[in-house]
């Protein structure tokens, strides 16, 4: 499992791969609609350390040419697909295999973004191609609506993997797909319209996840949101609250903590804003709360220690029901529990789940409770694909991958190393603000200058420092002549951002 993400990662990917030194004066530019640190670094250092052997040969390449797929591009894809071709000069992917990426040249890079936070035991991984090719050879498709084994015997594992009540599953194809359903299971439910998420947060571009997600990147000027509410971020870094003991985290914000012992006051602070977005901005009855454990698209934000325990209990005294979107953090990505919620000691009454579900594979669930079940049972609900018996048979064998691999706790040992290597860069270099996280859901924010980014005074234009936020090239850039890591810029571009 690799991942570490920018605070502008998930769907669109592009700044973690932009070339940004970490050395010498900052200077900020705009291009492309991102903005980045133009890299102070002339040359590059000669000390960099070689990326490990690999004995996996990927086939020769004989396929379109580069120009013939950017044409392609260009004219018969949708728009948008251009503007998350984020690298100056394109990478060009055509094989995969474990942590290895092979681009159209053969040059090999070191997925560090797992796929956007969606390949969980590996590229191709043997296993679970087996798995894959010999439910195709058996049986494609059919639907919910039959009874068919890959399905059923999916649905009772995947539920093994929850603690009491969480024991019913729905199967859909996307994560989006899946936050669409638990709104309206959720209000189904309660009988109550209003869903409160956190700013930042990204939960979907479906027309009813636009309205849950607070981004204004994925926003698009068409009626959404109703019935949705955004309530502050709890980031102990980048807010007006926090100090050095906050997070669950092995790196903590540089930040002063004068709490007493077991007494957050951070977290009093943020919760007195869920307060009043309570009792100012939402019905005295809600549907729901929505949180993901570790915010990953909003740049891998933890929130103080206690803060969801305490949210979770002022929802439920409205009648709303907790749903943790465990999107990015599921399946054993954090390292220390399966669940990202598991990390908060609450259990949801909801919670969703796609990306890692299936290594790649489009598919996605929402697992709840079975009085939440009864109350959507009342009507009929059709999916032609959710549950479809290849996707089930590959999402069988991703939990069985993770368990045989201990690809958990090697979320927690590679990751636990990779941020206290990190947080030596942030001690050592201005331009690296924060560094936080679990497992292998790393975020490093990049900042204009320390101190008045972690008091959470970023001065006149927030947006220079909140959007550019990288993982440091001098790390993970490990590369002999001709090898690569995914997350970092490609091109050889002097030191040039796009
Ligand atoms: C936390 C979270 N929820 C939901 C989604 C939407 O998932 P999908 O892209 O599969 O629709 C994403 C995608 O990045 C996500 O990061």
């Amino acid at each position: 499992m690799f991942k570490i993400v920018s605070r502008f990662s998930g769907p669109s990917v592009g700044h973690i791969g932009e070339s940004c030194s970490l050395i010498g004066s900052a200077k900020f530019h705009v291009a492309n609609g991102a903005l980045c640190q133009k890299s102070a670094v002339k040359s590059p250092a000669t000390d960099l350390p070689e990326m490990p052997p690999c004995d996996f040969k990927p086939v020769e390449y004989k396929d379109l040419s580069k120009e013939r797929m950017m044409e392609i591009r260009r004219q018969n894809c949708h728009p948008m697909t251009m503007k998350v071709t984020y690298y100056k000069k394109p990478v060009f992917i055509h094989q995969g295999h474990m942590q290895w990426l092979w681009d159209v040249d053969g040059k090999r890079y070191l997925d560090l973004f797992a796929g956007v936070a969606t390949v969980s035991v590996g590229h191709c991984h043997p296993k679970v191609t087996a798995a894959a090719e010999k439910q195709l050879r058996r049986l494609w498709h059919t639907t919910n609506i039959y009874v068919y084994p890959t399905l059923h015997e999916y649905c009772e594992k995947l539920a093994s993997f929850f603690p009491d009540p969480l024991k019913v599953v729905y199967l859909t194809n996307s994560g989006s797909e899946a936050n669409d359903l638990a709104m309206l299971m959720a209000r189904l439910h309660t009988g109550n319209y209003d869903i409160i998420t956190f700013r930042g947060s990204y939960h979907g571009g479906s027309p009813q996840t636009m309205g849950l997600t607070s981004n204004a990147a994925y926003k698009y000027p068409v009626a959404n949101g109703l019935g949705c509410t955004n309530t502050m971020c709890p980031d102990v870094f980048r807010g007006p609250w926090g100090g050095s003991h906050c997070r669950d985290s092995p790196v903590q914000t540089i930040r002063e903590c004068g709490c007493a012992q077991g007494h957050c006051m951070a977290n009093e602070h943020y919760i007195g804003q869920l307060k009043e977005t309570l009792v100012t901005s939402v019905p005295s009855r809600i549907a729901a709360f929505f949180g993901e454990p570790i915010q990953g698209v909003g740049g891998a934000v933890q929130y103080p220690k206690n803060y969801l325990k305490e949210a979770y209990r002022l929802v439920r005294e409205r009648g709303g029901i907790c749903i943790a979107d465990e999107v990015q953090t599921g399946f054993g990505r954090t390292g220390s529990h399966y669940w990202g919620f598991q990390g908060h000691d609450v259990i949801p009454d909801m919670v969703t789940m796609a990306k890692g579900i299936a290594n790649g594979f489009p598919m996605g669930a929402v697992v709840t409770t079975p009085e939440i079940a009864a109350s959507f049972g009342k009507g009929v609900h059709f999916n032609t694909f959710g549950g479809n018996p290849v996707a089930c048979a590959i999402a069988s064998s991703v939990l069985d991958t993770i368990k045989e691999d201990g690809a958990q706790q090697i979320s927690h040992d590679v990751g636990t190393y990779l941020l206290t290597e990190l947080a030596k860069f942030r001690d050592k270099y201005e331009i690296i603000g924060d560094v936080r996280g679990k497992g292998l859901q790393i975020g490093v924010e990049m900042v204009k200058d320390k101190v008045s980014c972690s008091a959470g005074l970023t001065g006149g234009d927030t947006r220079l420092t909140r959007h550019a936020q990288f993982v440091p090239k001098t790390l993970i850039k490990t590369r002999k002549q001709g090898e690569n890591s995914v997350g970092t810029d490609s091109s050889d571009n002097n030191g040039e951002n796009k």
